[in-house]
């Protein structure tokens, strides 16, 4: 069985999965990175259903459908802006995945990928992030059995040898 936290480098846009996270911001209603990558894959469809959410909070998320990407769906969130450290930033990205994982096991999403959320434009240190990222995966799908794997999905090779590092540091 392989593990059910899995690091990989890609492009999140590529992935069949039940469904992929955007790192969106709170207007949902696109922009550059993976934000902009997911819109152009997903279609157009993706910004008229967007249109209709009313937005996202820093550390919420919410769902569409994947449309015209390889994936069932696609669940919004908008991680923290990277201001130092002194805005309880740790926090706010810890909610985005938690509540991304409550959303998934909800709808029945069983696998889910993640980008690097917040570490492109929003500045957020890399090491950090992906420290944190892994430490709330693992304590939430300790508690969340429907959550059947969680794929890291790293768009640098940086990336992923972090990812990599953390995994079988906790292994
Ligand atoms: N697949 C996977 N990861 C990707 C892809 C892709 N196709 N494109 C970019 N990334 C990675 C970046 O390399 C980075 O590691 O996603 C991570 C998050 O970076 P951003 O996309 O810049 O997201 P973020 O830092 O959370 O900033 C969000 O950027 O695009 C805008 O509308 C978005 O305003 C929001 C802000």
């Amino acid at each position: 069985m392989a593990a059910r936290i899995q690091a990989l480098q890609g492009d999140i846009t590529t992935l069949e999965v039940d469904a992929i996270v955007n790192a969106a911001n709170s207007s949902l209603l696109g922009g550059g990175g993976v934000d902009g990558a997911i819109h152009r894959a997903a279609g157009p469809e993706l910004l008229a259903q967007c249109r209709t959410l009313g937005g996202c909070e820093v550390g919420e998320a919410k769902l569409t459908p994947g449309y015209q990407l390889p994936a069932r769906a696609i669940i919004h969130t908008v991680g923290p802006v990277w201001s130092g450290g002194l805005e309880r930033e740790p926090e706010k990205l810890a909610q985005c995945y938690r509540a991304c994982l409550d959303l998934a096991a909800g709808e029945g999403l069983a696998r889910i990928a993640f980008p690097c959320i917040s570490t492109g434009v929003y500045g957020y240190p890399k090491r950090p992030a992906a420290t944190l990222a892994v430490g709330v995966v693992r304590d939430v799908l300790a508690q969340t059995p429907q959550i059947q794997q969680v794929l890291f999905c790293c768009y640098s090779a940086a990336d992923l040898a972090l990812y990599e590092e953390l995994l079988d540091s906790g292994a």
